[in-house]
């Protein structure tokens, strides 16, 4: 049976890649070191490691004990703010070990990969929605090392013949039966509203009123990450024939902070307390992707297209928290 390994599999995106591969009957191995990522998460039909994607010892025991197909890289740092001021951080576990985990498949003869990059990747975009093609001049740290770790597949693809699909991920958010979204030091929109709707915090500030779009809040392309992950697995499909693969993934709708706030105040029948604050340093006004290459060549459908739809999901797991898997 064909297995895969899911790096960053007790995470919150990676989790919902275990759940979704284990449901279809699929045999899955996680390797997480647990910094971000949470024990009980951890799928329990899932074979488990702990350690970090740059153990070659440990790279070499999980090939050597499980026949791997393809690796599923999903496991990074994401906050950007932090990237700026500790980039070395940024550099060393997205980019260095990232290079590591390569070089582990390579030794073992395992060729295919599927890694988990960002909008983040294209800074400032010159035009909106964003395609593959656009020019990749990320502003900070975190998009910068996704970037050069995309150019470091690359290269591998060119010099060993490793198949790759790279996805630049928007903004993942909403949740499903088995997962939702929590980070330790939360700084996403749509968690920190819940926290104010719930009274966990006194309020959420809108990051700068006075950009240039249509209610002078910055504008993202929010999607649900259950549709991020039909997207891989169609991609599993297409990469023995297609073996250079990158795609944006995004909703192609852009919703404002202020439009998001609604609509969380629709879902949860709540007010929710709002301030006015300053822009948040490297935030560019609007991200929107285009997704008709992902449409055309995977068959890629978002069920969930809506931002209503996304936030109903998430805030359900918000209020009914779903089971502990362990
Ligand atoms: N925002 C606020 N107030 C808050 C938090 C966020 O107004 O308290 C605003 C931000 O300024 C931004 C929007 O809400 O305009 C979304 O912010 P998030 O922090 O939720 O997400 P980002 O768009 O900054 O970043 C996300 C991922 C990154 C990825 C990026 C690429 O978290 O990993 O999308 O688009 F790089």
């Amino acid at each position: 049976m064909t297995k895969y390994l899911v790096v960053g599999g007790a995470g919150y995106i990676g989790g919902v890649c275990v759940e979704k591969m284990i449901d279809r009957g699929d045999e899955v191995v996680i390797l997480d070191n647990l910094v971000t990522g949470h024990k009980e998460n951890v799928h329990p039909k899932a074979s488990f490691y702990q350690g970090d994607k740059g153990d070659s010892l440990l790279l070499d025991k999980i090939f050597s004990e499980h026949q791997i197909d393809t690796v599923l890289d999903f496991a990074g740092l994401i906050q950007v703010g932090e990237s700026v001021k500790e980039p070395g951080k940024y550099f060393q576990n997205n980019l260095g070990q990232g290079i590591d985990l390569l070089e582990g498949m390579m030794r073992n003869n395992v060729k295919k990969i599927i890694f988990s990059s960002t909008a983040a990747v294209f800074g400032n975009p010159k035009e909106v929605p964003i395609n593959e093609d656009a020019d990749k001049e990320p502003i900070n740290p975190y998009g910068e090392a996704k970037y050069f770790f995309e150019r470091v597949i690359k290269r591998f693809s060119e010099a060993y013949g490793l198949k790759y699909t790279i996805f630049r991920y928007f903004n993942a958010c909403g949740a499903t039966t088995q997962s939702k979204e929590q980070h330790s030091n939360e700084s996403h929109l749509i968690p920190l509203i819940f926290q104010a709707v719930k009274g966990e915090r006194p309020n959420i500030a809108i990051f700068g009123t006075d950009y240039d779009t249509p209610d002078g809040t910055c504008i993202r392309d929010y999607i649900h990450v259950s549709d991020l992950i039909d997207a891989h697995l169609l991609a599993i499909n297409i990469m023995e024939s297609s073996s250079e693969n990158e795609y944006n993934l995004g909703n192609g709708n852009g919703y404002s902070v202020k439009e998001v706030i609604a609509a969380v105040e629709k879902v949860a029948e709540k007010p929710v307390p709002v301030v006015m604050g300053e822009r948040r340093e490297g935030d560019p006004a609007r991200l929107v992707a285009s997704s008709d290459k992902a449409k055309k060549e995977l068959g890629w459908k978002p069920k969930y297209p809506e931002i209503e739809q996304i936030i109903s999901s998430a805030w359900e797991a918000e209020i009914n928290p779903p089971a502990l898997k362990n």
